[in-house]
């Protein structure tokens, strides 16, 4: 039993109260030292009675031996108390006062003369009673109890289970499976169709989130491994990296520990094979590894002019001491950098990176160097000395001695016979009727012949030579006497990582790549981890940019930015 005692004592013009609070089995009261609680003045026994809690929970009070009790100033033996009820042993009088919250009894015990005073104190007291408001605890408890559950548990469920498409539920149900949420979806899930059916991620009630379920709407490419292939990602699903009902967190941890957790230690992960190094942090990064394309022997026939190459790529260490790039163009940086200048159609001019090398749509990387664009402006394709502005087409070397033919065939034709410059055809060809089949067959021989010096003279020593390899089959008079092997450039050097040339526009080319001083097509330019770090730190670094693992590296490796694997 708990009851609240409060003792009133008048003081001059106050009234002073103390309450005391007894957890008992019973309440004694009388003069003795050891009653519960100690009475004092006349006509007050050393028992004088006694306080218990009934089994129905109702307080009763009895009268201690031959004691006598004023109940509501009736002798009595013995009483259910009840709020008002006043109980007078000698000088004392208890009023029974509503039990605050928690209490079976509350009683006022005043000494004669300030008891008129309890019932303003009794206000006090009074709302903090359920009872009080005229309902029961059993009441409340049992009204609440419903509002819970129709609130959180029926409403919503009638919602989420009504029958049909998402869209044909009524607009405006009261409760929503809204109410189920963690908290509101990431803004990128806030869209028709997820705001609305938790059902889209969560299939299954009471079955945590399946990668099904996000894979209905998302076709990521996995992280390299991953899953069959690696037992360490047989436990790793994809709420396990990308939280939901987070906002405004991302939606994507994007800490270390999502990576290092495996690559801190990746031989225990990937028992099969582990070539890669550990990496433990971003500075204990190892030295970045190259994807270059190398030239195999091929399937093609060089008999039939093919290069007879196919490209490969293989992931060279950037600090190899024989990393060079075989793309079978010459080329040299240096010389075009140069700080003088070079010829150019319009006079000396002093070249710039972004001559030849313009930032891709997206602004990551370089758009490939195009012949036609960035380099015919000043390499000329011409190939006949009197006619300058006529230049063969840069194709195959078919289509550079067909194009020739036919232009030394037309001048024939329009000469009436061979011509030893551009310029004879100013005077036009005077010759009536129809020509013998004889011109045609010399008009052909002369075409082929001048075609083939001139192709030669193109394939061999100036243009093309100077740009390409061409291997020259001496024994042969038409087209396939030149191979002009393949050009390949690799445009995407770092595939497992990106790179943004867009988030370093305020470094010069420089900085990164040393292409002032490079004579050869085979310097690869690019620029090593020590030049990253002289700027990036990994993450939590606060004197450099702090760039965590995600910030070079996607998880889902493929495509993650450049739309190229390997
Ligand atoms: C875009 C997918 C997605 C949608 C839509 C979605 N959730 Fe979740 N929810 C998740 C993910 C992921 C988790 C965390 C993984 C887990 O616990 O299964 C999660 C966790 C929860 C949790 C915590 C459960 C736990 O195990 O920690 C509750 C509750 C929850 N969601 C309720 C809802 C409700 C209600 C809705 C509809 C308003 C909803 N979700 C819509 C993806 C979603
Ligand atoms: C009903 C289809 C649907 C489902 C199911 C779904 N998503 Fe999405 N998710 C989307 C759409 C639409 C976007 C927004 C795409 C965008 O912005 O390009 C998105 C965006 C994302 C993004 C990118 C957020 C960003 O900031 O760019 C991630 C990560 C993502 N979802 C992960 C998940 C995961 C994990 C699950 C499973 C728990 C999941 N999604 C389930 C439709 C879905
Ligand atoms: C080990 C952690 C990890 C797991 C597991 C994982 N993701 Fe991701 N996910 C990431 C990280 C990190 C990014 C951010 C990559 C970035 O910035 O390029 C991301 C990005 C995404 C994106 C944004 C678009 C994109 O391709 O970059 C989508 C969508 C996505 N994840 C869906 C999924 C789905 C679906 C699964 C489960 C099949 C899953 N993820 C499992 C870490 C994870
Ligand atoms: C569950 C373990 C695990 C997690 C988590 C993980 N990786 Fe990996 N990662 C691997 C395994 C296994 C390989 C393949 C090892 C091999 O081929 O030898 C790999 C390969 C790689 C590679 C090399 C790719 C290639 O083609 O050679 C990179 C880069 C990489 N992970 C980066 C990351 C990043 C960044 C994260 C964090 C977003 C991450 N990994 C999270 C296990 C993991
Ligand atoms: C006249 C045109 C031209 C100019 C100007 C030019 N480049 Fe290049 N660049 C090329 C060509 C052609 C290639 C491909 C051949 C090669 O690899 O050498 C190339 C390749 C590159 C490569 C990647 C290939 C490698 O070998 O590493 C980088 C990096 C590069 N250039 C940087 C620069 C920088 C930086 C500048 C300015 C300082 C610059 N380039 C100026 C034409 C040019
Ligand atoms: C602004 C004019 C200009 C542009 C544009 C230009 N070059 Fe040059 N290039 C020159 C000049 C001038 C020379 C020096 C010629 C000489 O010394 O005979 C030269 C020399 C060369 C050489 C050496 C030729 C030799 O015979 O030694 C090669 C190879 C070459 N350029 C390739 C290219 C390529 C490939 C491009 C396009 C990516 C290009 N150039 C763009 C002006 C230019
Ligand atoms: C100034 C240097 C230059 C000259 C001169 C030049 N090329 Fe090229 N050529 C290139 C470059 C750079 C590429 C690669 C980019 C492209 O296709 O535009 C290329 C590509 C080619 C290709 C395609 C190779 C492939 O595998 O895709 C052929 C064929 C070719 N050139 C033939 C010729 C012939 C024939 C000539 C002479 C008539 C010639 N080129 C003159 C620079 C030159
Ligand atoms: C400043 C950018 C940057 C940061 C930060 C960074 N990396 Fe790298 N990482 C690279 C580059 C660039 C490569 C070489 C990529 C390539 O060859 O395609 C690389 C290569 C790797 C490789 C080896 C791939 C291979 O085939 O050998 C792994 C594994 C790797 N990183 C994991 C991580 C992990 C784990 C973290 C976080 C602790 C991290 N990286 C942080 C830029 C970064
Ligand atoms: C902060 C260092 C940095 C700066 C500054 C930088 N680059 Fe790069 N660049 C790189 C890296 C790293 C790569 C390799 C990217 C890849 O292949 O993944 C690259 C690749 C290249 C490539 C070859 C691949 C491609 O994109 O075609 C060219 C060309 C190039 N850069 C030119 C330039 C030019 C021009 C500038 C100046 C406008 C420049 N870079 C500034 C770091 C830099
Ligand atoms: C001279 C300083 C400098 C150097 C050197 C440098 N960076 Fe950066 N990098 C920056 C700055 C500044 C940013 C922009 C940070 C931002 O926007 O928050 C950046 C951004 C990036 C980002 C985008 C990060 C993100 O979270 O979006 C990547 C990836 C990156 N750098 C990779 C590299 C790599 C790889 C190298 C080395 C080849 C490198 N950087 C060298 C200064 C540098």
């Amino acid at each position: 039993m708990r009851c609240l005692i409060r003792t009133i004592a008048a003081q001059k013009e106050t009234l002073e109260y103390r309450d005391a609070e007894y957890v008992v089995s019973e309440i004694s009261l009388g003069a003795a030292g050891d009653c519960t609680v100690h009475l004092e003045g006349r006509g007050v026994l050393p028992r004088h009675a006694l306080i218990t809690q009934r089994r129905d929970g109702r307080v009763q009070i009895k009268a201690d031996g031959g004691a006598a009790l004023l109940i509501n100033d009736k002798p009595q033996r013995s009483a259910v108390l009840a709020k008002g009820d006043t109980v007078r042993i000698g000088q004392n009088l208890f009023t029974v006062i509503g039990a605050p919250f928690g209490f079976d009894l509350a009683l006022s015990l005043a000494i004669e003369g300030a008891a008129q005073e309890a019932d303003t104190l009794e206000f006090e007291l009074g709302p903090m009673s359920l009872a009080e408001a005229g309902w029961s605890r059993r009441r409340w408890a049992w009204l609440c109890v419903l509002m819970v559950f129709s609130v959180g548990l029926i409403l919503p469920l009638i919602w989420s289970l009504w029958p049909g498409e998402p869209e044909a539920r009524p607009a405006h149900w009261p409760v929503t499976d809204n109410a189920w949420s963690s908290g509101p979806l990431h803004t990128a899930h806030r869209i028709p169709g997820l705001i609305d059916d938790c059902g889209a991620c969560h299939e299954a009630p009471f079955v945590q989130v399946q990668d099904k379920a996000c894979k209905n709407c998302h076709e990521i490419a996995d992280h390299v491994a991953r899953p069959e292939k690696a037992p360490a990602f047989a436990n790793l699903d994809c709420a396990g990296c990308h939280r939901e009902h987070n906002e405004p967190q991302t939606l994507v941890r994007m800490d270390e520990a999502l990576c290092v957790d495996c690559h801190g230690d990746i031989a225990q992960h990937w028992p099969e094979k582990s070539a890669l190094q550990n990496v433990a942090d971003f500075d204990s990064h190892p030295e970045f590894t190259l994807s270059l394309l190398q030239q195999q022997v091929g399937t093609g026939d060089a008999a039939k002019g093919d290069a007879n190459i196919e490209w490969k790529t293989e992931r060279i260490p950037l600090n190899h001491p024989d990393l060079a790039e075989h793309s079978n163009l010459k080329f040299s940086h240096a010389q075009h950098l140069n700080a003088d200048g070079i010829d150019g159609p319009d006079g000396t001019q002093v070249m710039q990176c972004a001559d030849c090398h313009q930032p891709q749509q997206n602004g990551m990387l370089m758009q490939p160097i195009q012949m036609e664009q960035h380099c015919a402006g000043c390499h000329s394709l011409a190939f006949e000395a009197t006619d300058p502005e006529r230049q063969v087409p840069h194709g195959s070397p078919q289509d550079v001695l067909r194009s020739l033919e036919e232009y030394y065939a037309r001048l024939y034709a329009i000469q009436g016979g061979p011509v030893e410059s551009v310029h004879e055809l100013s005077r036009p060809a005077q010759r009536p009727g129809k020509p013998p089949k004889s011109f045609y067959a010399a008009m052909k021989a002369w075409a082929d012949e001048r075609a083939l010096e001139a192709a030669t003279t193109l394939m061999e020593e100036s243009a093309c030579h100077s740009c390409h390899e061409v291997t020259v089959h001496a024994d042969k008079k038409d087209a396939s006497r030149w191979t002009v092997l393949p050009v390949k450039l690799t445009e995407v050097w770092m595939p497992k990582s990106r790179f943004d040339h867009g988030a370093h526009l305020q470094i010069e080319c420089g900085e990164c790549h040393q292409a002032a001083k490079s004579e050869k097509p085979t310097d690869v330019l690019l620029p090593d981890l020590k030049n990253c770090k002289q700027c990036h730190g990994g993450e939590g670094s606060n004197m450099k940019v702090s760039t965590g693992c995600v910030g070079c590296h996607g998880y889902h490796q493929t495509g993650i930015a450049k739309g190229q694997s390997q």
